[in-house]
């Protein structure tokens, strides 16, 4: 019956149904990674593709996919996917915007948190059995009252955390592609800094929401972790390759920087060794987005826009088709996601 839909990894129950309505699903298993050849191998019978943010959607896997008709990204991020192929071979793609902008928001000002206050030491210390008294010099960490959160990329997510961190009593910088106008953002009261060099040396917690592009690749790297004050914390939601992950590990070891808080990696999922034993440095796996909620709507769009697609509904009327205009190539670059 109806179309066939590779979806490469369990989803939420209520995102299959939505799916099934119209096709036949083939369901990857969980934590099963597909490569590029195997993707090449198998695509040639599918209709639509629902894929993790680690699926590599290469040119050459769209060029194999002779009925591909829309590949949708489980994920805001879609560096995963080859976009300008998939213009040229007039395949649509679809990403998850706005729905995980709140459980971003909540989850990088939890990772502020648990760096800064040292959670995880804390924890473990007690696990442990040491904790026999309290301490008056135990365990100091960093107050955010009155210091200063630079952002780098000040889309959706960003000002989620922005606003977050405001409530702390933070002073909000931001670098991005062009400045926002502040009456979009009148609640943050966030000032402009065109230059990252700048934002860096003048930021007690620097945090990144930039996409994946190449013109953010390293953008955090030797240079700006040296301009950062020792006891500035570095935070990574966005992409792992966005920071380098060798000199962030080293600014770490000699203590040039007082910390990072970090859900994503350069080599995901292998962490740099260095960075598994770095002080001050909280590291989870790649969990911004995981909440109940999140990730259910995240599925909706990604199941309904290829519902849209295969029952060839208008395209203006599918809002998180990243290919409207197939043809037109954007530029995204700093603007966050
Ligand atoms: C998660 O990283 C996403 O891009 O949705």
């Amino acid at each position: 019956m109806g179309y066939n839909i590779l979806v490469t990894e369990p989803i939420p129950e209520s995102n299959i149904k939505t799916l099934e309505k119209i096709g036949e699903l083939t369901i990857g298993l969980q934590g099963q990674f597909l490569s590029e050849e195997t993707l090449i191998q198998v695509i040639p019978k599918y209709d639509a593709l629902l894929c993790m943010l680690s699926t590599p959607v290469s040119r050459k896997v769209l060029e194999a996919g002779s009925k591909l008709k829309i590949v949708a990204n489980f994920a805001v991020g879609y560096n995963n996917i080859d976009l300008s192929a998939a213009r040229e071979l007039g395949i649509h793609v679809a990403n998850t915007p706005d729905v995980l902008t709140e459980s971003c928001g909540d989850f990088t000002m939890g990772l502020l948190l648990a760096t800064t206050r040292r959670f995880n030491k804390a924890e473990t210390y007690l696990r442990e059995g040491h904790f026999k008294q309290w301490e008056p010099l135990g365990f100091l960490g960093m107050e955010l009252s009155g210091k200063t959160l630079g952002i780098v990329g000040m889309g959706r997510i960003g000002q989620a955390f922005a606003r977050r961190a405001k409530a702390f009593g933070m002073h909000i910088l931001y670098h991005n592609r062009s400045p926002i106008d502040p009456s979009l953002i009148p609640d943050l009261d966030a000032r402009y800094v065109s230059s990252l060099e700048d934002l860096a040396s003048r930021s007690d917690v620097l945090s990144l929401h930039c996409p994946l592009h190449p013109s953010t690749h390293h953008l955090i790297d030797e240079k700006i972790l040296g301009l950062m004050p020792n006891h500035a914390i570095l935070l990574n939601i966005s992409r792992g390759p966005v920071v380098d992950e060798a000199a962030l590990a080293e600014a770490l070891h000699n203590n040039t920087i007082g910390g990072a808080g970090i859900d994503v990696y350069e080599h995901e999922p292998r962490v740099h060794p260095r960075l598994l034993t770095a002080p001050n440095t909280t590291l989870l796996p790649h969990i911004a987005s995981a909440t109940h909620e999140t990730r259910e709507a995240i599925g909706a769009l990604a199941a309904e826009a290829i519902v849209g697609i295969l029952q060839q509904k208008p395209t203006s009327q599918i809002s998180n088709l990243l290919t409207k205009d197939i043809g037109f190539e954007s530029s995204s670059k700093l603007s966050g996601e």
